[in-house]
């Protein structure tokens, strides 16, 4: 087994291809002998579920409320003592997460002051900082037209003008935090092979 264990942040836009890309790297991690863990944000908890009867349009809420119930969220996805991040570093695994703080940057960022919203994460950023956010950079036409695709029903941010400002957002809180973060962009715009070559590279120095 691997003495020196990751915690590696996937992000992007709805529909980008994080879903798939945890995958291939979590395959590729364990070829090198990583014990993986892959988790995700929203989580599978109570507070997590909540979030989802939102987005499912079950319940409404304003936008500064789900930014705050992310908050939660994700400090019960790093501190629960049963499978919360921070156990299972502890216990060995390298940790993939589909999505971290970057998304509660670019999604609610694009509705409310982005200093808020770091500030609000500031203590999920102490707690642990990804060794590398991965961000799948695609264009918001070809990830609507996928979602189209796979779904019967559209959640709550995913309209084309929607994830166009996220995408931004994205980019400026990127930017913003360039001293304090290790980002690495990949165009998602490719075969899910080629883009799991590239972020494999990436990752590669790091293990
Ligand atoms: P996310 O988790 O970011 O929403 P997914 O991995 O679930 O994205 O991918 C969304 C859809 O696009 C799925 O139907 C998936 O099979 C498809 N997909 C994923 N990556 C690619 C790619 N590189 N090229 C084309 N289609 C892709
Ligand atoms: P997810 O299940 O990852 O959706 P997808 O696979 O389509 O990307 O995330 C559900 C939604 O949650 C997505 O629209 C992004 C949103 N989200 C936030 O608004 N804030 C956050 O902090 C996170 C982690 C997700």
């Amino acid at each position: 087994m691997k003495e020196k264990q990751l915690f590696i942040a996937l992000e992007g836009i709805d529909g980008s291809g994080k879903s798939t890309q945890v995958k291939l790297l979590s395959d590729n991690l364990t070829k090198a002998g990583h014990k993986v863990y892959s988790t995700f944000e929203p989580t599978d908890s109570y507070i997590g579920s909540i979030i989802r009867s939102i987005f499912t349009h079950k319940m409404e809420a304003d936008h500064r409320t789900i930014a705050g119930l992310f908050v939660a969220d994700r400090l019960d996805h790093l501190l629960n003592k049963s499978n919360g991040i921070l156990q299972k570093l502890e216990e060995g695994y390298t940790v993939i997460t589909d999505r971290y703080y970057f998304s509660s940057y670019a999604y609610h960022g694009a509705h409310m002051s982005l200093e808020w919203v770091i500030e609000a994460n500031r203590l999920s950023a102490e707690l642990l900082r990804p060794d590398l956010n991965i961000f799948i950079d695609i264009s918001p036409e070809i990830s609507m037209n996928r979602l189209k695709k796979g779904r019967t029903t559209i959640e709550l941010y995913e309209t084309l003008d929607n994830l166009t400002i996220v995408r931004n957002k994205y980019l400026e809180a990127f930017k913003l935090l360039q001293s304090v973060e290790k980002i690495y962009t990949t165009d998602g715009n490719r075969s899910p092979e080629e883009i799991a070559t590239d972020i494999w590279q990436a990752i590669l120095p790091l293990t």
